[in-house]
Parts: structure tokens; C-alpha cells; sequence
């Protein structure tokens, strides 16, 4: 076999990539580089050579009927938390909302089971998950904090985050959600003042947290409360991501833009000088359609999106409650056949933007020389069946920093 850590070479019927450099934002999403019997070649975990197989210099290993593609970069995961919340999935089927069930439920009942089980026990159970992201393509992904829900429960969350990520086959980024939920018997504003004061500090100090995120919605927080939090990640030199527009409309993501935050995220009922906001600033929509699917909520209008010239990314949104979904081709499959992305502006919003929005793409979301050789061998020619198999597992091999760490 041609893959060794040291070097590699494969071909496939087509190699695609996004063109970079990223934010590739509105219709050049769509303008992938398609290689037929393309070939990817490494030396020392770096890209040295991205073009057609005729042109390479060694024999490489040839996937026929494949595509060789980038790596898929989740960049919305609520890991690491413990257990699942599969009874409240099915209260919602009959009646219940996700707003319902907020309290005895929902974020808070993750809380408390975080806060019930052991380092070592939070750990074994988001080991497997990681290495399943592996086997559906996951090659770089974000962790969050928000079930923390205490100065000391946030920080242990970040501390298990970075603890998880130094093991992880992935390359992972640890983002602080302090703002999630308010805490059991503490006021909204009193527990905003603690965030801003001490406890995004402190976890800067320390240096757990590469970004900042804030859950903009009526049973959470508010849009000052968003623009107190921007002012704390700002001053501890953290990129500020907020979860906006999801359950309703807030005003989240024009203010997310006008911020100058890395990200809004969910964006269910965007309106539209969010969606001119987006298109205009610097902020990337990161789209969410598993959890869409999981809550039936309406889908955001991804095409107005695009055409508004917004940077847009997927991801799974990876957590017990919303989305039990960790299959970045399930995120795609949805993305498209829910949000009428394209086969290849889904390709673009699964591995460079969201590479983007973690603050990763001069090393890895596009396959050109001098990247990270995080890649895939996918089923079928030019990524046709990632979107067209919902449910089906694409993923041949997975490949991070030229080592193959999955093979089907
Ligand atoms: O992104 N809605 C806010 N946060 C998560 C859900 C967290 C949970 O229910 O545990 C989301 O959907
Ligand atoms: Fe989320």
C-alpha cells in the first residue's frame, strides 16, 4: 500500500476540491475543482502534489469509481457531554416542544448528567463517538462547553474538551458556550456579568477555550446579553459565534454580523436583513439541518443565502437533545435534499468554510500542496453519492496528516 505517515499517493475517477482561499462565500461555493482520474500525493503529512494520475511521478493506489475529496470539518458539535435524551425526542413527536421540555429537560438535564458522572466516564463515552466521526469522514471538528452551567462546571467541560482533543485522531477546537442556559436559581443578568467578568477570563487565562459562543433565543439569552459577551471575547481575544434565529426570530444574526462574529448558526427564521447582513459581512451562516430535520422546524432559506453572497457552512450540530447526529454525509444529504444546496456548495460548506470558521484554513479544507493531507476516499464519481444516500456510510478511507486512520 502506498499510504505510510511518511508518504502516500492516491487516485480515484475524480478528485474534487473547494478553490480556496477561504471565506468562499455565495455562488463560488459551487465552483469546485473536478479532476477526472485525479490523484492526491504527501510527504510528511503535507500535500505535495494535487492533479491528474498521469502527471504524478510515483504509482499510486487507485480507488476506481471513487472520489477523493478533503476531509469533512464539523464545525457546530456540542461534544463532549454524556447520555441521551432519546424519551424527549419522542415527546416531541407527540405534542411536546423543544421549549416544553426546557428545564426538566433539554439542556438542563444534560447539565445534571454532566455533572453526575466522572471525568473518566465523560471521556468513555465521547471516545467511540469520535472515532464513528472518523468512519463517516470527520477529519477536524469543533468541541463546545455549555452543559457546564457553573464557573467550575463550564471550566471542567473545556478542561474534559482539551482533554478529549489531545487523544482525538482529529484536529479539534475547543469553544466556550458559558451562555446556553441560565443556571438553576441564578438571574439571567447576574449570571452574564459572572460569564463576562470571570469566566471567559479565566478560561482565556488558561487557554481552553478558540472561541466564544452564545445561545441567542427567548428561553436563553438576549441580543445585550450577545453584545456583552462580544465585548468579553473581544477583550480575551477570542472570535465570538452565536446560535441564532433558531427556535424564532430575534434579530441574532444581523447583530452576530454587525459584531463582526466568526459565525451564525441555525438561522431557521433569518430574516431578511439578516440574510443581507450575512451576505454582506464578514460572519459565516453555519447551517444546521439535522437539527432542522430532528426539531421539524422550517428549513432557512439557504438559496437566499448564497445569492445574498453569505458564507455557508454545514455541520451537525452534534449533541443529545437536537441533533443525535454525528454523520457529517447525513449533515450534507439533509443539506441538500432539505436546504436545496448543491451537491458541490455542500461539498464547499462541509470542509472549506467550516475549516474557516474555526480558524484552520491555511492548514486543512481544500486539497492543495503544502496543506494537511486530510482526505477521504468516497463511494461513487464526483461526490454524487454523498448527498444522493441519506443513511448510507460513503466514507472508504479516512486519511489525517497522511496517516489512513479508517478503512472500510
Ligand atoms: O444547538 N439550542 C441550543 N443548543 C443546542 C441544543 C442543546 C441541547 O438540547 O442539549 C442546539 O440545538
Ligand atoms: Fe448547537
Amino acid at each position: 500500500m502506498s499510504s505510510s505517515p511518511a508518504r502516500g499517493a492516491l487516485a480515484a475517477t475524480t478528485l474534487v476540491t473547494p478553490i480556496g482561499p477561504p471565506p468562499i462565500r455565495g455562488g463560488r461555493a459551487g465552483q469546485v475543482l473536478e479532476i477526472p482520474q485525479g490523484a492526491v500525493a504527501w510527504e510528511d503529512g503535507r500535500i505535495t502534489f494535487v492533479g491528474p494520475a498521469d502527471d504524478l511521478d510515483v504509482q499510486p493506489q487507485w480507488f476506481e469509481g471513487c472520489t477523493i475529496s478533503p476531509g469533512f470539518v464539523d464545525c457546530h458539535t456540542h461534544l463532549p457531554f454524556i447520555g441521551w435524551r432519546a424519551d424527549e425526542f419522542e415527546a416531541r413527536l407527540t405534542g411536546r416542544s423543544y421549549r416544553d421540555l426546557h428545564g426538566e429537560g433539554g439542556i438542563h438535564r444534560s447539565a445534571r448528567l454532566l455533572a453526575e458522572a466522572s471525568d473518566e466516564d465523560v471521556l468513555d463515552f465521547c471516545r467511540p463517538l469520535l472515532s464513528e466521526m472518523t468512519a463517516h469522514g470527520t477529519t477536524a471538528l469543533e468541541l463546545k462547553t455549555g452543559y457546564g452551567l457553573s464557573v467550575e462546571g463550564e471550566l471542567r467541560q473545556a478542561r474534559l474538551a482539551r482533554r478529549l482533543a489531545a487523544e482525538a485522531g482529529q484536529t479539534c477546537t475547543v469553544t466556550l458556550l458559558p451562555c446556553h442556559a441560565v443556571p438553576d436559581g441564578l438571574e439571567r443578568s447576574a449570571w452574564v456579568r459572572t460569564v463576562c467578568d470571570e469566566l471567559i477570563p479565566a478560561a482565556a487565562a488558561e487557554g481552553l477555550a478558540d472561541a466564544i459562543d452564545i445561545y441567542v433565543e427567548d428561553i436563553a439569552f438576549s441580543l445585550e446579553d450577545l453584545e456583552a459577551v462580544a465585548v468579553a471575547a473581544a477583550e480575551a481575544g477570542l472570535p465570538l459565534r452565536c446560535h441564532a434565529d433558531q427556535l424564532g426570530p430575534s434579530g441574532a444574526a444581523e447583530a452576530a454580523a454587525s459584531l463582526g462574529a466568526r459565525s451564525a448558526d441555525h438561522l431557521n427564521n433569518v430574516s431578511r436583513p439578516g440574510v443581507e447582513a450575512l451576505g454582506q459581512g464578514r460572519t459565516a451562516a453555519v447551517l444546521l439541518p439535522t437539527s432542522t430535520l430532528m426539531l421539524r422546524s422550517s428549513p432557512p432559506d439557504a438559496r437566499a443565502l448564497l445569492e445574498a453572497g453569505a458564507t455557508v457552512a454545514l455541520a451537525t450540530d452534534f449533541n443529545p437533545g437536537t441533533s443525535p447526529v454525528l454523520s457529517m454525509p447525513e449533515a450534507i444529504a439533509t443539506g441538500c435534499s432539505l436546504y436545496g444546496l448543491t451537491p458541490a456548495e455542500a461539498l464547499c460548506a462541509a470542509t472549506a468554510n467550516p475549516a474557516w470558521v474555526l480558524g484552520l484554513s491555511g492548514e486543512l479544507g481544500t486539497l492543495v500542496p503544502g496543506g494537511r493531507a486530510d482526505l477521504l476516499v468516497l463511494e461513487g464519481d464526483a461526490f454524487r453519492h454523498v448527498p444522493y444516500r441519506p443513511g448510507h456510510d460513503p466514507v472508504v478511507r479516512t486519511v489525517i496528516g497522511g496517516r489512513v486512520v479508517w478503512d472500510r
